[in-house]
């Protein structure tokens, strides 16, 4: 599934592979169980996959503010990953994540707008490790900030938006260890000569 988003965006593919390894590394910090940890790096790699079903003009947009219909199909990627995943009958523990990863403490979150304590731990702290790949890497709409400078961003975030504790955690993890390489895109697929 995520070799197929490369397919159709290759910054979301890497994306999801640096945010599966940001997540695991943060949980492996919070000194969580081993299947646990699997389930948060196995979260973090298919967070996006519901992006598979939405239209190639969100992928070649380069406006900063997209239009509202467009806005509102990015906002169904959680709910159709989801449900993609529940086809084929994937561990709950992983579609939560996928599901609730852009919820937010403060219910400022999408798709439901949930309450801090509605919110599964799993879900909060891939968010962390979204949040900060998506602060650190150059996207077509926006340029990467320094190290420092996602730190400033993340501590603004942490409380309103995302768990004080994990992101904390996460700055230490990346002080200490560094950050994941942005190189990581694996090859293309092979394609058939004839189409
Ligand atoms: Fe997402």
């Amino acid at each position: 599934m995520s070799d197929a988003l490369g397919q159709k965006d290759s910054y979301t593919q890497a994306h999801a592979r640096r945010v599966a390894a940001y997540a695991e590394r943060l949980a492996q910090r919070m000194g969580l169980p081993n299947d646990q940890v699997r389930q948060i790096a196995l979260g973090g790699m298919l967070h996006d996959v519901g992006k598979l079903a939405l239209s190639d003009r969100i992928f070649s947009s380069k406006q900063t503010a997209l239009s509202e219909d467009l806005l509102d199909e990015v906002h169904s990627h959680p709910l159709i990953g989801a449900a993609l995943l529940r086809n084929i009958s994937c561990d709950n523990a992983i579609v939560e994540v996928v599901l609730y990863h852009h919820e937010r403490l403060d219910g400022s979150g999408y798709p439901f707008g949930l309450g801090a304590d509605e919110i599964p731990f799993n879900a909060l702290l891939v968010s962390v490790a979204d949040c900060f790949d998506a602060i650190t890497t150059d996207r077509p709409y926006q340029r990467r900030k320094s190290r420092a400078h996602a730190f400033s961003i993340m501590n603004q975030m942490a409380g309103p938006a995302l768990p004080r504790d994990m992101v904390a955690l996460m700055i230490e993890e990346v002080r200490t260890h560094g950050m994941e390489s942005n190189m990581s895109a694996p090859p293309p697929l092979p394609r058939a000569a004839n189409g």
